[in-house]
């Protein structure tokens, strides 16, 4: 019978029998599965894991100083590198979807390249890739087919020469927060939501700025700390503000104004791949508005998403 602790054992007694006295370096994302991952590795090989966590400029709001400090505290052996200016100069102009993906992809495993360079010898790259992903970007095979892809899996390029160790990969989301569980890891990290790789910068509709990341990441803080707040995070699969390439007219005062919209997304889901959009009482929908606009600069609107996967997706790019 499949238990958290049996996996634990198991996988970790795999890991040392498969990575020996080899280096792993490993990319921490802040999220579930990166950090379950690179806890069972840390059980297997201590310091002989290596993580990179880089702050791409489009993660959420304090995210990197707050989960670097926290993956510090568990112990990890683990490099922040801030690269915000080389993905915000990559994105500048880029207006396509996939294109915003390629491009984040693109730096992202250069920084990644380069930072790997600085820890000598290392044999192994950790990922934690879990299942889900497995079979998503299987099933989406070929260009015409193409969902969105996924630039965390399979997006070893070549010349990095590494063998890839994914310890959660036949697992689903619950059973890795399990697992998380059964190695003490820190409930605000295992019950936060899935983020998307490529962050706040497929949910600015259209072309991506350093300026457009603050305001999303003033809505956003806003919309998830409210959810904490009132108890309804941990009933919520996954939540987060979109920017949209709109403005529209508001009145501030005797003022007219032009501003940018924002639609909240939350949504119910087991793995991701259907998803419901949640029923969010009014009166905190109506709260977290009047907050949203109230306090920052530019928004004067906002929007519900009540779309479902399918057909919609979850993310809107
Ligand atoms: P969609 O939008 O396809 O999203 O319904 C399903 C789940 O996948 C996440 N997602 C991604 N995660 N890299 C990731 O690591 C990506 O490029 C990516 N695109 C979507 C999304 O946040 C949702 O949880």
């Amino acid at each position: 019978d499949w238990t958290p602790e049996s996996f634990v054992e198991s996988t970790v007694a795999e890991l040392k029998a498969k990575i020996g006295d080899d280096k792993v370096i490993l990319g921490l994302s802040g999220g579930v599965d990166s950090s379950v991952a690179a806890v069972l590795l840390h059980k297997a090989i201590g310091p002989n894991l290596h993580c990179i966590f880089v702050d791409n400029g489009l993660l959420r709001k304090n995210e990197f100083e707050d989960v670097l400090e926290s993956y510090q505290g568990m112990g990890l052996n683990v490099k922040g590198v801030n690269a915000k200016e080389l993905f915000y100069d990559a994105l500048k102009g880029i207006k396509d979807p996939e294109a915003k993906r390629k491009a984040i992809g693109k730096v992202f495993v250069d920084v990644f390249d380069e930072e790997s360079k600085k820890v000598e010898n290392a044999k192994w790259l950790g990922q934690g890739t879990i299942y889900p992903d497995v079979i998503e970007s299987v099933s989406v095979k070929g260009p015409s087919a193409t969902i969105k892809s996924h630039h965390n899996v399979g997006g070893l390029p070549d010349y990095m020469k590494l063998k890839v160790v994914e310890p959660l990969n036949t697992l689903f989301k619950d059973e890795v927060r399990a697992v998380g569980h059964t190695l003490e890891i820190d409930d605000a990290i295992l019950q936060r939501h899935p983020f998307p790789g490529p962050g706040l910068g497929i949910r600015i509709l259209g072309d991506v700025d350093a300026e457009k990341v603050r305001i999303l990441q003033e809505v956003d803080h806003i919309f998830i700390s409210s959810l904490k707040e009132s108890g309804l995070y941990k009933d919520v699969w996954q939540a987060g503000a979109i920017l949209l390439p709109v403005q529209s007219v508001g009145v501030m005062g005797d003022e007219r104004t032009y501003e940018q919209v924002v639609s909240l997304r939350a949504v119910t889901s087991l793995d991701g791949m259907t998803a419901d959009w949640v029923h969010l009482p009014y009166e905190f929908l109506a709260d977290v508005s009047n907050n949203i606009i109230n306090r920052v600069k530019g928004v004067n609107r906002v929007v519900y998403d009540i779309s479902s996967k399918p057909p919609a997706t979850i993310e809107w790019e």
